[in-house]
């Protein structure tokens, strides 16, 4: 794994790195005021903002028309935190109204290329466990976006870490090549594109396609839209190093600081309800691998 660390700028983190040890940080407040308050720069923000039009009883919510301009009020501070080669992974859904998909979620990614962001790409957070329901023009909702921006159009990633097994295929497909098999072929349809399967001969891992699958989180954390933590887990693993710096500052029941923590990278949590500090602090400090982890709680 490469171990480069975050560009770190006060002297108790470059203290807390060089001991081995790692911390999470959870400041109860508005990121857009704490966010320029921190004295170091990050690797990774990934967070879920609150969406349109959700969870008022719970949360500030807004009306899907106002959401990507409440959105741009964060990527100044999303911007400066991050080091020049930093990502920013949105996780967001859009909403149906009046009968039809508001697209505030496309004029919001839009408006933060026109921001300077990078759109690098769009994963899917494919739910394997969808609400089950009934409506009558559509089928059940079964995904989520996850939008990979960046400050540089090549990223910090460490693609070697979300590798995965090639699969079983390879031992009988590649044994023996011959003929079209053992040399370049190309489409059969003119498209232009090809393969060749010599590529792949003593290979067992290939990258993961842009599709996650994983499952809805059933469980009931003291927070209303819990992500799972194999989210945040996947895209620590691919866009930070070991001991680097991971920002949520949506960061609700804390599931961020959880796969920070076990992935062994440092972690700032913010959220500007006090009942999710508390419940994200219990919860990290009973469900994460700690071992050593420097637990910190500020305005709350
Ligand atoms: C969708 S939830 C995040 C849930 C989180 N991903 C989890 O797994 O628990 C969004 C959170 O953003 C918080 N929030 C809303 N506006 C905020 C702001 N300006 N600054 C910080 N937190 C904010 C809400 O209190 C809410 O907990």
């Amino acid at each position: 794994m490469k171990t480069r660390r975050a560009k770190i700028k006060s002297s108790g983190a470059i203290q807390e790195a060089l001991s081995g040890n790692i911390y999470c940080k959870i400041i109860c407040g508005d990121s857009r005021e704490e966010l320029p308050k921190i004295n170091e720069s990050a690797d990774l923000i990934i967070t879920s903002p609150p969406y349109a039009d959700a969870r008022k009883k719970h949360y500030d919510s807004m009306h899907p028309d106002e959401f990507a301009e409440w959105m741009f009020t964060f990527s100044d501070p999303f911007f400066n935190i991050l080091n020049p080669k930093g990502s920013f992974v949105l996780n967001i859904k859009d909403r149906i109204v009046a009968g039809q998909r508001h697209r505030y979620v496309w004029e919001t990614v839009i408006g933060f290329q026109k921001r300077n962001w990078y759109a690098i790409d769009d994963y899917i957070w494919y739910k394997t466990n969808p609400m089950p329901g009934y409506w009558p023009t559509r089928l059940r909702d079964g995904w989520e976006y996850c939008f990979h921006l960046a400050k540089d159009k090549k990223p910090y990633e460490d693609q070697e870490a979300v590798k995965v097994p090639i699969g079983g295929w390879t031992e009988v497909r590649l044994a023996n090549l011959k003929g079209k098999s053992a040399q370049r072929h190309d489409s059969e349809n003119k498209s232009g594109f090809g393969r060749d399967l010599r590529n792949w001969v003593g290979k067992t891992k290939v990258l993961p396609s842009n599709v996650i699958d994983l499952p809805l989180v059933g469980k009931n954390y003291g927070h209303p839209a819990v992500f799972p933590t194999g989210l945040p887990a996947f895209f620590i693993r691919l866009l930070t190093p070991d001991n680097g710096l991971v920002i949520d500052p949506f960061g609700g029941s804390g599931t961020t600081g959880i796969a920070a923590i076990n992935l062994h990278r440092n972690s700032i949590i913010i959220d500007n309800n006090e009942e999710y500090c508390k419940a994200a602090y219990d919860r990290i400090s009973k469900e994460a691998n700690l071992n050593g982890t420097r637990m910190i709680k500020e305005g709350f």
